[in-house]
């Protein structure tokens, strides 16, 4: 194997295993005790380095510490924004919730706004957090091409996530920062205004339904989302495309889940399998 696909593994493992930024030019071993560290950044580079990152990241407000303050915000946001645009400015102006400090884009949502059909995942991966689109990495991969077996592209729905920023390191969602957020999806919900939610994994049901049942328990049953304005909108569970890539047994439970909402679509079942 040749130097540079050796280099290529390396990295490729190094951000699954959730090392996605560096900090210096140089290895240094920072458990090394009693041993001065060596900066190898110059005194001049590094005071670069911290004005680009300040001026790229916000320093946090006391609003990300007070979840309360920072759910009131986001709730008074939400009751002012008329439409998908404007509620995705003030997204990405929001300072209430500190996962936006280590992120790069606010991922806010993709897909056919007019379209019938809502998806709702978790959050952002490191692939959706570079471009600013939600499932664009190995999962996105998935579930488009799910979603293609029952006949739907991104045209024919609008996709996004219980939080708009990735969590470091892919780390699970704190209970506190899905608070503060809720609002922002439930405001988009309400927006695009679906008859149908499609929700991808346990966390996102549990956020949204607003229920601690386990996502084996909630899949393949249909329940009632009902949105602000009152009207009802379906939503059906599945397991999340990044549960399916490692445990690939499941995927029948899924596939069965997609000809549920493919047959209340009335799309009828021409579907291929994926
Ligand atoms: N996983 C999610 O839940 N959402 C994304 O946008 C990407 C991966």
């Amino acid at each position: 194997m040749s130097k540079v696909s050796d280099a290529k593994e390396i990295l490729e493992w190094y951000l699954l295993a959730g090392v996605d930024e560096t900090c210096g030019d140089v290895p240094f071993a920072s458990l090394k005790q009693g041993k001065e560290i060596l900066r190898p950044i110059s005194k001049q580079a590094d005071n670069k380095v911290a004005a680009a990152t300040a001026a790229r990241r916000p320093a946090t407000t006391g609003l990300a510490q007070d979840t309360s303050g920072a759910f009131q915000n986001a709730q008074e946001i939400c009751a002012k924004a008329e439409n998908l645009e404007s509620l995705r400015a003030e997204v990405e102006k929001f300072e209430g919730c500190s996962l936006k400090l280590t992120a790069t884009h606010t991922v806010f949502g993709d897909g056919n706004p007019e379209a019938k059909i809502f998806l709702v995942g978790e959050a952002p991966g490191a692939d959706e957090d570079r471009v600013g689109v939600p499932f664009v990495g190995r999962s996105g991969q998935l579930l488009d091409k799910m979603m293609a077996s029952i006949g739907i592209d991104r045209t024919g729905y609008y996709i996004s996530n219980i939080l708009p920023w990735r969590p470091p390191g892919n780390r699970t969602p704190l209970d506190s920062e899905i608070a503060v957020c809720l609002p922002f999806l439930k405001r988009q919900i309400d927006l695009v205004d679906p008859d149908y939610i499609f929700i991808l994994g346990g966390s996102a049901a549990n956020s949204l339904l607003d229920t601690a049942e386990t996502i084996s328990h909630l899949r393949g049953h249909w329940f009632e989302y009902t949105k602000s304005n009152g009207k009802k909108a379906k939503a059906l569970a599945s397991f999340h495309p990044a549960y399916l890539l490692r445990t690939p047994g499941q995927k029948a439970k899924a596939w069965a889940d997609l000809l549920r909402l493919s047959k209340e679509l009335g799309s009828g079942n021409n579907a291929e399998s994926c």
